[in-house]
């Protein structure tokens, strides 16, 4: 059944989001482009349809999705690797390849809630395993220079700078601070900052007004238009950080009302907590934007972007975990949580 007929078939499409009843790869060239992308796939347990049962061909089954999350994210994407320690460690090189660079590694811990059943160390030989991670990536922006040089950010804005001809201080002055353009945005070291936008903006209309007409226009990424603050936030992830919560996510097993049941067993073995799903949806992205969650088992992802007002695209390949993630979605409100968010940030709650 190729896409369009599976649309016909019936394919989950409301309040915006889209559940789509087959192979991903089918969808990546409809969709649009993501500001987020959530990956929950294989572990290496041989668990769903052409899962790999071993670790080392992990890395293989992924990497078509990879390149295809690279040809569509922007560098204002966000990717979310959920893994176990081992899976990631496989696949890390893979997305490094591909374009994507390490940002930070979350450890869920699910606690010694855990361990039953798994605990046997005389035999495991190991200390028993409570964790998985979820690892943050990024693609950084590519810039080009005078001559079509590739150069990352910050080569990029220290030679736009050094091309106008302006003085440290007159980058100071741009910005009306006393020291922190010198210091931190045209610094060469690990201690640069990326130039807030604002400040980015006023530097860009300081250099073009002031600085030597020869080489006109500075910082214009595409050789034409120099940035204005909201250009410049494109070129980089977005990241809002809720004040408290660190990389080790304290969270148990999913349970209770949250766990979605066949009879008295878990329905997916797989299923993720809606807490961590909303953190780092939260972080990555704004209201409307859209949010990709390519192997989607019960949806999770689609149901935090849901109660978060974002709009997600998911598949899932398996019928029945479409059709359970479908009933998920239809009792799932919308922005039911977009609230709880907002006041949690003025007021520091972080239980999101
Ligand atoms: C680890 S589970 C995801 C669990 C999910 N995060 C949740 O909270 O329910 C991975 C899911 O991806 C599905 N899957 C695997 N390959 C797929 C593909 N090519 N296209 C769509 N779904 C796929 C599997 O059937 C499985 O249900």
């Amino acid at each position: 059944m190729n896409r369009q007929q599976k649309a016909e078939k019936g394919h989950y499409l409301e309040e915006g989001v889209e559940i789509y009843p087959g192979d991903v790869a089918e969808c990546y060239e409809d969709w649009e482009t993501p500001v987020t992308i959530i990956s929950d796939g294989a572990y290496g347990t041989g668990l769903f349809p052409d899962e790999p049962d071993e670790i080392d061909a992990v890395p293989e089954w992924y990497e078509n999705h990879i390149k295809a999350w690279s040809e569509h994210a922007t560098p204002q994407t966000t990717l979310w690797f959920w893994n176990t320690e081992e899976g990631w460690a496989e696949v890390h090189p893979y997305l490094k390849k591909h374009g994507w660079e390490y940002r930070g590694c979350n450890i869920w811990n699910k606690g010694m809630g855990h361990i039953a059943g798994n605990s046997n160390t005389k035999k495991l030989l190991k200390f028993p395993q409570v964790t998985e991670v979820c690892v943050q990536y990024v693609r950084e922006a590519e810039f080009e220079g005078p001559d079509g040089e590739e150069m990352d950010m910050q080569e990029w804005v220290i030679n736009e700078w050094s091309r106008s001809g302006l003085t440290q201080q007159e980058a100071n002055d741009a910005c009306g601070v006393a020291d922190a353009a010198s210091r931190k945005y045209l610094t060469k070291g690990n201690l640069w900052y990326y130039p807030p936008p604002k400040r980015m903006e006023a530097m860009a209309e300081y250099a073009n007004e002031h600085g030597d007409p020869a080489g006109k226009p500075y910082f214009a990424p595409d050789g034409e238009n120099p940035v204005d603050a909201e250009d410049w936030k494109k070129y980089r992830a977005k990241f809002d950080l809720d004040a408290g919560i660190t990389n080790v996510w304290e969270e148990g097993q999913v349970n209770g009302s949250e766990r979605v049941l066949e009879g008295t067993k878990a329905k997916h073995i797989n299923q993720k907590p809606l807490r961590l799903m909303r953190r780092i949806i939260k972080a990555s992205t704004d209201p409307g934007d859209i949010v990709w969650e390519p192997f989607g088992g019960l949806c999770t992802g689609a149901v935090a972007a849901k109660q978060l007002g974002r709009k997600c695209r998911s598949a899932e390949i398996v019928d029945e975990f479409y059709d359970a993630a479908t009933e998920r979605l239809a009792t799932t409100e919308l922005n039911s949580e977009a609230r709880r968010c907002t006041i949690g940030r003025a007021d520091g709650l972080r239980n999101v």
